[in-house]
């Protein structure tokens, strides 16, 4: 049973205080390296996973903040006064402000590694939001809620961590303000943002992200730390074990070299900026278990259609594999190819309506990233 909840206000009095996505990591980190060898759950998630952890984004931000209380947003912004989850590129508009050097930092790290899931820690609320946080009406946003074409793959994400919570998924909110049913929240009908990492990582950095509110305190007191940790502990683990969700496999020529930049794909969940292989010739795809047609299109060639079972393994520390060979194609053939606009993308399909099958977030004092890659 879960222990009792956080209480849901606070107040910071006396003492010290610290932000809680901040030490949660490094409480993460500290248990990963020092449970490998010891427990077999963990041992072979680190066996079978690349974990990247960055436990703070806003090191300005974190430094400015002097005098905290559980509202306090000074923190927020860094040096530059930017706000860098309002920061990334978006796909619906024009965002205007001028890209930081944190953000840089992070987008060049995206583009460097193969994430495939993620998770940005915030405090002030209490709640695992998803994307999109932006929208328009090809999305939804009409009815209050911007869908992407994996949303159910986001809905499962995000109820792995509340339910994994100690008291998240009883979706009290905070100041019984806002509730959130089941503690999960599409991020655009929280509120409508631009600009966020969450979004920015889904459509440019092929990584699924959802964004998790821990403390309706952003600056608890300092002895209250041991227990956020608890209450996150398991809902950590249980959320990255989902990197092994779906299907993965290599696309490779007719000698066996990989092929990079080839699009793979799910029929009928495209992606805005279709989803590529890396150098490696290797593509993640996170999808519910059942049957899927993957379509692996190597630019200027026929298309390779597979039909896939996904069973749920992700207990079993490994996606579905799924190899694509394309005879009649030699690797070098694709090393250049367009990359995907940074200008917004959704527009361009009101009309075609390529992107999605039709049918936040109170701030954060610093964003803290926690990224996952297999
Ligand atoms: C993890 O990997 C190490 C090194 O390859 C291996 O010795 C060990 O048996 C593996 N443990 C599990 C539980 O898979
Ligand atoms: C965004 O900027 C691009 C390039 O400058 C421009 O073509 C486009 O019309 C702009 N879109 C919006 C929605 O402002
Ligand atoms: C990108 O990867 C290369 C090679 O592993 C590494 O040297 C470089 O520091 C990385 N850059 C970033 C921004 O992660
Ligand atoms: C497979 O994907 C390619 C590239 O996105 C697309 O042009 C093609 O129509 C797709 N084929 C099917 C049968 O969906
Ligand atoms: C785990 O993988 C093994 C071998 O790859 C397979 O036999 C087994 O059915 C899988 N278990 C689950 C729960 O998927």
């Amino acid at each position: 049973m879960p222990p009792t909840p956080p209480s849901p206000t606070c107040t910071a009095s006396g003492g010290r205080w610290k932000t809680v996505g901040r030490e949660i990591l490094l409480h993460l980190i500290d248990f990963l390296v020092t449970s490998y060898g010891r427990d077999p759950v963990i041992t072979r998630l680190l066996n079978n996973t690349r974990v990247h952890i960055m436990p703070s984004m806003n090191p300005d931000g974190f430094e400015a903040t002097k005098v905290p209380d559980c509202y306090y947003t000074r923190g927020r912004y860094n040096r530059n006064g930017e706000d860098l989850n309002r920061n990334f590129p978006d796909a619906f508009e024009n965002n205007s402000a001028k890209i930081q050097p944190e953000t840089r930092a992070v987008m060049d790290w995206i583009k460097n590694e193969t994430f495939v899931l993620s998770a940005n820690l915030h405090g002030g609320a209490l709640v695992a939001s998803y994307t999109f946080d932006n929208g328009n009406p090809v999305t939804g946003s009409l009815k209050g809620y911007s869908r992407s074409p994996d949303d159910d793959v986001f809905i499962h994400l995000a109820k792995t961590y509340s339910s994994n919570h100690a008291s998240m998924y009883k979706g009290m909110g905070c100041d019984n303000r806002q509730t959130f049913p089941e503690g999960i929240t599409n991020g655009y009908s929280w509120y409508q943002l631009e600009g966020g990492m969450q979004d920015y990582n889904y459509v440019w950095g092929q990584c699924f992200e959802i964004t998790l509110e821990l403390s309706c305190c952003k600056y608890p007191p300092e002895d209250q730390l041991g227990k956020f940790w608890r209450d996150n502990k398991v809902a950590l683990i249980e959320y990255i074990k989902q990197v092994h969700l779906g299907v993965k496999g290599q696309v490779t020529d007719k000698n066996g070299n990989p092929i990079p930049n080839a699009i793979v794909e799910a029929k009928g969940r495209p992606h805005v900026c279709p989803y590529r292989t890396n150098e490696q010739g290797e593509y993640f795809l996170l999808l519910l278990p059942g049957t899927y047609v993957i379509n692996a299109t190597v630019p200027g060639f026929k298309s390779m259609l597979k039909t896939v079972e996904i069973p749920d393994n992700t207990g079993n520390f490994s996606a579905l594999k799924q190899d694509f060979s394309f005879p009649e194609v030699s690797a070098k053939i694709s090393s250049r190819v367009a990359s995907c606009p940074k200008t917004p993308l959704y527009q361009e399909l009101t009309r075609a309506s390529a992107a999605v099958k039709p049918t936040i977030h109170v701030l954060a004092l610093m964003t803290i990233m926690l990224a996952i890659f297999k």
